[in-house]
């Protein structure tokens, strides 16, 4: 029997049974029965959490590009793959098929190859979402070469961080991006980064908006002609199972951006099998995931596990807000979008204009809704469940990580009943598990803990690029033999889960994943500035944003404080992104510290959200007097 497809609740509890009794045999089949492999593996799993080292589908060798790709060309080759759908909504959507994403893929390795690019090499992909970028992604792969996609939002800082930790070869980029009525000029960011950057030899540029930009001799190439001159063709390279496919960054906590190594066979296989019933996928379904392709959520749900599937998956280029706040739904209507997946800030971003903007589209097509990036609030649930699902789409809350690789915990649609803000069950093959702070397992369901995982899953990330201790450090030593994820996380009583949020530093803002520190250093090199925190607080439609709290060096304070906050914000803008400015910023005198001089930064988060009757003892720190004067002067 075929487990491939759950299709009802029992099938669901039977399957997911037999995947935790027999893990190893469990997904043996899968890998079997729904892929290509060039061989197949010599043993399934071998994992030892302690070391960390897990090894999935050990021998076997295989192509993911041949499984998303090649494999559909004799029954799928006229369907599309790719349904671009451009920033400006005047201009034609275009439709890739598999046998043309098969063509422009082959040209677009044979162009690495060409560039030098070799099996094992990193390549920087810094393109805005257009079909290159997935294109890209894709060819890289072809070849063997290890992907490093950076979210074209993040400033040249940010990128010469990610292209130096992992030593890129080639960075690919365009000219310029879309982003509603503004373009942003991509290949200036690009020069910048690349001051600090000495493993780049190459710089291939795709053209989207047409700029003037600097072309540097010797380095900086147009993209469209060497793929105009290149070969359709292009083999494959044989890869071997725990090969890395690609490294996406994450923040931590503290210090600079981990470089997640995700492998080939494992990923591959989770990612086709979670989206295939996450979303109920079914031929010739629309399925439209509204992230970009530089988060794991692009990587996952709009390239690899739909086309594994041979899915139509939709790429759109523009901003919900552009023309209007109506832009999802005239999308869904014009290419009658059946799966919709978005993060729960879009959805309260577009909740405040109101319903008629939704009314205004025929959204009959959908069949299910996808919630993903942070914990959806009951408001926001209702709003998506009713407004945009007429209560006919049920909503999948999905829980995971760009260190999960795939969804870990969600409905499944029209098999797990749904509830508000809730998770609900864990994903075939996924064992969590919920901690005391002094390391015991709390057994049986209405407990609430941090949120562990205490067996492997295929598409785990195998390391941090570079830094295997940190690895181990930050995922592996906080409970022993279990995977931590951050989180907390309730279980009901009927064993349905609900992930409360992050018990760490990192802060989700608009769904993306902050760390503390990096924004802190960044504000910290502003002249005027002697130290800072940073802390989350409520925001309707952000989720979170942040509240900076800042004091002044001596010659500092004199200076006009409106400007300093625009100096900071700047600053942030410079050395993370935009994404990463502060929405509120006071200056003070002091930071609330304990005795050994770290800062608590859970006092300030009480202060910023509001919640001052639970400050806790806060006469055993070094400096209890500043509390009364952050309060004061409480923004
Ligand atoms: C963190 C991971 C996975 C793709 C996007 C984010 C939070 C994610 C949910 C959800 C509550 C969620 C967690 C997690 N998160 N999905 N459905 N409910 N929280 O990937 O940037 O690696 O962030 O996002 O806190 O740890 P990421």
């Amino acid at each position: 029997m075929s487990n491939y497809h759950i299709k009802h609740l029992e099938e669901y509890y039977q399957v997911y049974r037999k995947s935790i009794r027999e893990p190893e045999n469990f997904w043996e089949e899968i890998a079997e029965e729904h892929f290509i492999w060039r061989k197949k593996w010599d043993k399934v799993l071998e994992w030892d959490f302690s070391k960390p080292e897990i090894k999935w589908f050990q021998g076997a060798k295989l192509n993911i590009t041949e499984n998303c790709i090649d494999r559909h060309l004799a029954t799928r080759g006229d369907k599309t793959a790719i349904l671009f759908e451009p920033n400006n909504p005047n201009e034609k959507a275009e439709h890739i098929s598999y046998k043309k994403l098969y063509e422009r893929v082959n040209q677009f390795a044979n162009v690495l190859k060409e560039n030098g690019i070799q099996k094992g090499d990193r390549v920087c992909i810094y393109v805005p979402m257009i079909p290159e970028l997935a294109i890209a992604t894709l060819a890289c792969a072809r070849i063997g070469a290890i992907h490093s996609v950076v979210f074209a939002g993040f400033s040249s800082t940010a990128l010469s961080t990610r292209i130096n930790d992992s030593d890129c070869k080639m960075v690919i980029t365009a000219d310029g991006s879309f982003r509603g009525n503004k373009t942003i000029d991509l290949k200036g960011i690009v020069d910048d980064a690349l001051e600090s950057c000495s493993c780049v030899e190459t710089v291939l540029v795709a053209k989207r908006i047409n700029s003037d930009i600097n072309m540097k001799e010797g380095r900086d190439k147009w993209l469209q002609p060497l793929l105009d001159s290149a070969s359709k063709q292009c083999k494959a390279t044989v890869m071997d199972a725990e090969d890395p496919l690609f490294i996406l960054y994450t923040s931590g906590s503290t210090g600079k951006p981990k470089g997640m190594v995700h492998t080939t066979a494992g990923y591959m296989v989770y990612t086709a099998y979670t989206f295939k019933n996450a979303f109920q996928y079914k031929e010739n379904d629309v399925y439209w995931c509204t992230a970009d392709i530089g988060w794991i959520t692009g990587h996952s749900y709009i390239v690899y596990g739909p086309l594994a599937n041979g899915a139509t998956t939709v790429l759109f280029e523009g901003a919900p807000s552009y023309p209007d706040f109506g832009r999802f739904w005239n999308i869904v209507e014009k290419h009658k979008v059946n799966q919709f997946y978005t993060a729960p800030t879009a959805i309260r971003a577009l909740a405040k204009h109101g319903t008629e903007l939704v009314d205004k589209y025929d959204l009959s097509s959908l069949k299910v809704l996808g919630s993903v990036g942070e914990p959806i609030n009951e408001e926001a649930w209702h709003w998506y469940n009713d407004i945009v699902g007429k209560g006919k789409s049920p909503i999948i809350d999905s829980w995971w990580q760009t260190e999960t690789g795939g969804i870990m915990i969600t409905p499944i649609p029209y098999v797990t009943p749904t509830k508000p803000t809730y998770a609900t069950l864990p994903f075939i093959g996924i064992q969590p598990a919920l901690m005391d702070e002094t390391g015991n397992e709390l057994k049986g369901n209405q407990v609430e803990g941090r949120l562990c995982i205490k067996y492997p899953w295929p598409s785990i990330a195998r390391t941090i690029w570079g830094n295997h201790q940190r690895y181990k450090e930050t995922y592996f030593s906080a409970f022993e033999n279990k995977y931590f994820t951050g989180d907390g996380a309730l279980r009901d009583e009927v064993g349905y889960y609900r992930i409360t949020g992050r018990v760490d530093d990192v802060i989700i803002v608009s769904g993306h994943n902050l760390g503390t520190a990096p924004i802190e250093d960044a504000i910290n090199e502003h002249p005027a500035v002697a130290e800072s925190a940073i802390v989350g607080f409520p925001h309707d439609v952000k989720g979170s944003a942040l509240y900076g709290y800042i004091t002044l060096k001596e010659t500092g304070e004199s200076r006009n404080h409106d400007n300093l906050k625009k100096e900071v914000n700047q600053l942030i803008s410079d050395r993370i992104g935009p994404i990463a400015k502060l929405d509120k910023i006071q200056f003070t005198e002091g930071l609330p510290k304990t005795r050994s001089g770290k800062i608590m930064r859970r006092i300030l988060r009480k202060i910023a959200s509001n919640d001052l009757n639970n400050l806790g003892d806060v006469s055993t720190l070094l400096n209890p007097e500043i509390v009364e004067n952050i309060i004061k002067n409480k923004l």
